[in-house]
C-alpha cells in the first residue's frame, strides 16, 4: 500500500476512495446507509450487505444512478461464518480488490422479557448479542483481512462500538449489548496490533445516541417494557441533541480514507461531548 506524503497529495485526493472497494455490512438503513452515501460520493465501489436485501438493493440502485461507481447489494447474516466468507469473496470477484470493510450491524434487546436487569438477563439475548455484535465483527474482520492480504493493497477494517461501554445508559437490558461492544473494542486493538505490518489498519467508531430507525425502535421498546418515558437524556448532552447518521458517516469516511493513514487501533468517539460529563 502506498502511503501518500501529506505535502504532495491534495486534500481532495486524501479523502477520495476512487478505485477502492468497500464492503459496508448493515447498510440498508441508519448509519450504514448514510455511510454508503458518503463512500459513493467519495468514489468507492460498494457492496452493500445486509439481512434486509430488499432495502439494500433499493439503496444500491439509488446510489448507482447518482454516482459513477460500481454499487451492488448482497445478502448476509453477519453471524454466519459461511455467508461472511462468501461476501468477502463476492467483493473481490466483482472488483478484483477489497480495501475497506465496515460493520454497522447490531442486535439490541427489543422484547419485554429482554429489557431486564442482570440477574434476570436471558441466555438467548446474551447469545444473540454476542453472535451478531462481537462474532459478526470477528468473522468480518477475519474474512476481510484474508482477502486484503491476498490482494496486497493493504486496507482498513472499521468496527462500531458505542458509548455504552463507558457509561450505563440509565435503563435495563444492556448487559449483552454493552458486553459485546466492549469486546469489539478489544478485538479492534488486537486487529491493529497484528495486521499493521500487512498495511491493514483497524479502527472503531464509538457513537452516542444517533437518530436511526434501529435506536428509535429500541428506545420505544424500552419505554413500553419499563412503562416509563425516557427523553431527558438529550437535554443532558453538552450539545443538547442526539447525533445524525451523517455525522457518524463523515467520521467513517475519514477512517476509511488516507486522511487517517497513520491511525490504527483507535476508538473514534462521536458523542457530542457525552463522555466529557
Ligand atoms: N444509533 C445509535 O444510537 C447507536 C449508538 C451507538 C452505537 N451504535 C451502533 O452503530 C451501528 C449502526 O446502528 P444503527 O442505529 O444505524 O442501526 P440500525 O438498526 O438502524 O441498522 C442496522 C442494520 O444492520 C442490519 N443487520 C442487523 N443484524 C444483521 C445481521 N445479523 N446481518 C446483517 N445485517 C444485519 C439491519 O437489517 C439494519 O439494516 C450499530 O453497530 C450500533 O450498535 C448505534
Amino acid at each position: 500500500m502506498t502511503t501518500p506524503l501529506a505535502d504532495t497529495v491534495s486534500i481532495a485526493d486524501l479523502i477520495s476512495l476512487r478505485g477502492r472497494t468497500a464492503v459496508i455490512v448493515g447498510s440498508a438503513q441508519g448509519i450504514g446507509a448514510a455511510t454508503a452515501r458518503r463512500y459513493a460520493e467519495a468514489g468507492a465501489n460498494l457492496i452493500l450487505a445486509d439481512l434486509n436485501l430488499e432495502a439494500a438493493e433499493a439503496l444500491a440502485s439509488e446510489l448507482a444512478a447518482k454516482f459513477d461507481t460500481d454499487i451492488t447489494a448482497h445478502w448476509v447474516d453477519v453471524s454466519d461464518e459461511e455467508a461472511v466468507g462468501k461476501l468477502a469473496e463476492a467483493a473481490v470477484e466483482r472488483t478484483g480488490r477489497l480495501d475497506v470493510w465496515v460493520n454497522f450491524t447490531h442486535y439490541s434487546p427489543m422484547g419485554r422479557e429482554e429489557i431486564v436487569e442482570s440477574e434476570e438477563f436471558p441466555m438467548l439475548t446474551w447469545k444473540r448479542s454476542l453472535d451478531v455484535n462481537l462474532t459478526g465483527c470477528y468473522l468480518g474482520a477475519r474474512a476481510a483481512a484474508r482477502a486484503m492480504i491476498a490482494a496486497g493493497n493493504g486496507g482498513v477494517i472499521i468496527n462500531t462500538t458505542s458509548t455504552v461501554t463507558d457509561r450505563y445508559p440509565g435503563h435495563a437490558g444492556m448487559l449483552g449489548y454493552a458486553s459485546s461492544k466492549g469486546g469489539i473494542e478489544q478485538l479492534t486493538m488486537i486487529l491493529a496490533a497484528e495486521l499493521g505490518k500487512r498495511g491493514i489498519r483497524a479502527l472503531a467508531l464509538k457513537p452516542t445516541v444517533i437518530d436511526t430507525p434501529g435506536v428509535n425502535e429500541h428506545l420505544e421498546a424500552v419505554e413500553e417494557a419499563s412503562g416509563r418515558k425516557l427523553g431527558t437524556f438529550e437535554d443532558s448532552m453538552p450539545m443538547r441533541r442526539y447525533g445524525k447518521p451523517d455525522e457518524v458517516a463523515r467520521v467513517a469516511l475519514f477512517a476509511a480514507s488516507d486522511m487517517s493513514a497513520f491511525m490504527t487501533g483507535s476508538i473514534l468517539t462521536v458523542d457530542g461531548g457525552e463522555l466529557t460529563i
